[in-house]
């Protein structure tokens, strides 16, 4: 079974603040690193990190050369990645004294996707390949539909969730990975237990994974049989890329033939390291320092 996350990949401008600025208010930032990072890209680096061989994806700009390099030096495969003219995508991080973030998305070259280029990409794949997204590129709902025809497993964390998913058979998707407020936009429920009835009720054939920040976590297979998970404490750095952290090291579970638990727990751990670091891509830790640490 080959894995291919077909996703964005962006240049995450971090700025060090004090507290998160509010609208009309101009605040000094306390300093600016330059991280790699992108929904896709994270996920990607986590499930190599964790001992997954993973084909990414995607599109970079004129200014992506790193991107393409962070895939390389942490073993993830590169042949559909794609250098286009034009601006890479970027976000505008800010990162309060609590490890608390805020990001503002540049789409660029995650959203020049074509219907060709997927094709092309998808050709190389066959059924009982899995094929995992995110939200931060076009043409989702063309992926999603192909790779279904093509019998590949899906798996979706539909972040950032905006109207556009709306436009996706989510039906298609075979395990969901989703935060609170994601899994409030896709049921309009808000309490854990009820977002996760509801997922079951118009999703009936698909498991889900609902992550609920400080409550840990929460799976539910097609059954509706749940497995929860707490969260391991520590002092929050920056929680960037901690949710992409969690996908990937779950997805790894389920392809290694984990048991659940302890692939929540595996998951739990990895991303509790990752909040306790800098940064997106570079916050991953391998898995040797999951299984070693003493969280
Ligand atoms: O999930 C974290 C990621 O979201 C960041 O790396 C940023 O690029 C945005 O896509």
């Amino acid at each position: 079974m080959k894995v291919l996350n077909f996703g964005s990949l962006n240049l995450d401008y971090t700025y060090q603040v004090e507290t998160i600025l509010v609208p009309g208010e101009t605040q000094a930032s306390k300093g600016r690193q330059i991280f790699c990072g992108g929904k896709g890209l994270n996920q990607s680096i986590a499930l190599a990190k964790a001992g997954i061989p993973v084909y990414h994806a995607g599109m970079i700009g004129e200014e992506g050369d790193v991107l393409l390099e962070t895939c390389r030096e942490n073993g993830v495969n590169t042949e559909f990645i794609r250098k286009i003219d034009g601006p890479s995508g970027h976000t505008i991080i800010q990162v309060d004294k609590d490890g608390q973030n805020c990001i503002l998305l540049f789409g660029g070259s995650n959203r020049s996707i074509t219907k060709e280029f997927a094709d092309e990409v998808l050709d190389a794949f066959d059924s009982g390949d899995m094929i995992l997204l995110q939200n931060e590129i076009n043409e989702l709902d063309y992926i999603i539909d192909r790779a279904y025809e093509k019998g590949m497993m899906i798996i979706l964390n539909p972040s950032p969730y905006d109207d556009g998913l709306k436009k996706c058979d989510l039906g298609k998707v075979s395990l969901f990975l989703v935060n609170e407020i994601e899994g409030y936009q896709i049921t309009g429920e808000k309490e854990p237990d009820r977002i996760l009835e509801k997922i079951r009720e118009i999703y009936p054939k698909a498991k889900v994974v609902l992550t609920l920040g400080g409550n840990g976590s929460v799976y539910q297979d097609e059954t509706g049989a749940v497995h929860r998970q707490g969260i391991y404490k520590v002092k929050a750095v920056d929680t960037t890329a901690a949710g992409d952290t969690f996908t990937g090291y779950f997805i790894s579970s389920l392809i290694d033939g984990l048991p659940v638990q302890e692939g929540l727990k595996l998951a739990a751990k990895a991303s509790a390291i990752a909040v306790s670091r800098a940064g997106a891509t570079a916050s991953i830790p391998l898995r040797e320092e999951v299984l070693n640490s003493d969280l």
